[in-house]
């Protein structure tokens, strides 16, 4: 089909989406503010992994202005394992600016919503649409893919201008009624039907009859994708420095991946046993040890999206602690309740200190 002709799926979708959407904890009720952090949560991560993490931020900041005077310690702690902290802070920023702003109300208007810290055109659709019912469309990589697949269209998907078409034409079809509906139908299909990753379940899809691309079998050539820019690769020693029942942490600085989060103190490069021992006692330690973790020389992979860190570890116990240096020292208790350690960090203490699998 050509994509003038994408009125014509509204209504198969719409009955698909009422007898087979999922039950997710955030289409219990549409009030604004759950419908927000849900679609934050989903962006960067799978729904089966955002589920206990929604329930348990909810939970604890049921409202607005609980999230807007939460501590950065709370927040980032209950976001451990998401990944991606800039949508946390920059979720409690916008809370704040919800109560400076609109007395503590989630703003009706798109613009509105558009114009608030980490919400950009797929965010502020999906919350027009699903929480106020409005005609705006929410266009992820699951729009894409389906749309895409339906109209037989080879743009590149990263490409702005074709995602703000498909946007604008996908408008146009909106339901009178029904509009978040019509935004989660989309959705879903894609994560359901009309998958990434391998064939799509076009057995069960309900446009199947209006597919360019299962007509033609070509489902596997949509979406088209310039190819990625590869990841860049950097080298880092990562030290588990433990002094008497305490292990070292730092602050990252305010740039860059992991930006203001709490790391393990780490050297770029790959440096050896005797290498580590010069750089601690640059620093004022008096080292006792240094060992390889039991698990082996091996080294730790942990992948960003623009960078990848292959991360080589060693034990390092400590006599003298020197007093001028940037550590934090914390407890294992402190680590595993208080901190949020990013996750590169997590796999380097699990794995090569309590040597878990
Ligand atoms: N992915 C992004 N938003 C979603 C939603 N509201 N439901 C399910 N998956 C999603
Ligand atoms: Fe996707 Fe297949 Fe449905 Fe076409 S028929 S939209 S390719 S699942």
């Amino acid at each position: 089909m050509k994509r003038n002709q994408l009125a014509k799926i509204v209504a198969p979708l719409l009955d698909w989406y009422h007898e087979n959407r999922r039950n997710l904890p955030w289409r219990e009720n549409t009030e604004p503010y759950r419908v927000w952090v849900s679609e934050i949560m989903l962006q960067q991560t799978r729904v089966e992994a955002v589920i206990p993490y929604y329930e348990r931020f909810m939970e604890r900041f049921p409202t607005i202005a609980s999230l807007a005077a939460c501590e950065d310690e709370e927040l980032f702690k209950l976001w451990e394992g998401l990944g991606y902290y800039s949508r946390a802070r920059n979720l409690k920023k916008a809370a704040q600016v919800i109560c400076e702003r609109y007395e503590g109300q989630f703003p009706a208007g798109y613009e509105e919503i558009l114009a608030l810290p980490g919400i950009g055109a797929y965010t502020a659709g999906a919350i027009s649409s699903i929480a106020f019912e409005q005609a705006k469309a929410a266009v992820d990589g699951n729009v894409l893919r389906v749309v895409t697949r339906l109209t037989q269209d080879s743009h590149d998907i990263t490409d702005a201008k074709f995602r703000s078409q498909v946007t604008a034409d996908l408008e146009t079809i909106y339901p009178a009624e029904g509009r978040g509906a019509f935004t989660q139908s989309l959705m879903e299909l894609g994560a359901v039907v009309c998958v990434p990753n391998g064939e799509p379940k076009c057995g069960e899809c309900p446009l199947r009859s209006l597919c360019g691309a299962y007509s033609s079998g070509t489902q596997l050539q949509y979406p088209a994708k310039k190819k990625k820019a590869d990841r860049k690769i950097e080298q880092k020693t990562v030290l588990i420095l433990q002094f008497q029942d305490k292990i070292a942490l730092r602050k990252r600085g305010d740039k860059g991946v992991l930006a203001g989060m709490w790391e393990l103190p780490n050297i770029n490069g790959i440096l050896s046993e005797q290498q580590v021992v010069h750089w601690l006692s640059e620093r004022a330690f008096v080292v006792k040890a240094v060992k390889a973790p039991a698990r082996g020389g091996k080294q730790l992979k942990h992948v960003f999206t623009h960078i990848e860190w292959h991360m080589t570890c060693w034990i390092v116990t400590c006599e003298y602690a020197g007093s001028d240096n940037e550590m934090t020292w914390v407890t294992a208790e402190q680590l595993e309740n208080d901190i949020a350690l990013p996750t590169a960090f997590k796999k380097v203490y699990q794995k090569c200190f309590l040597n878990k699998t």
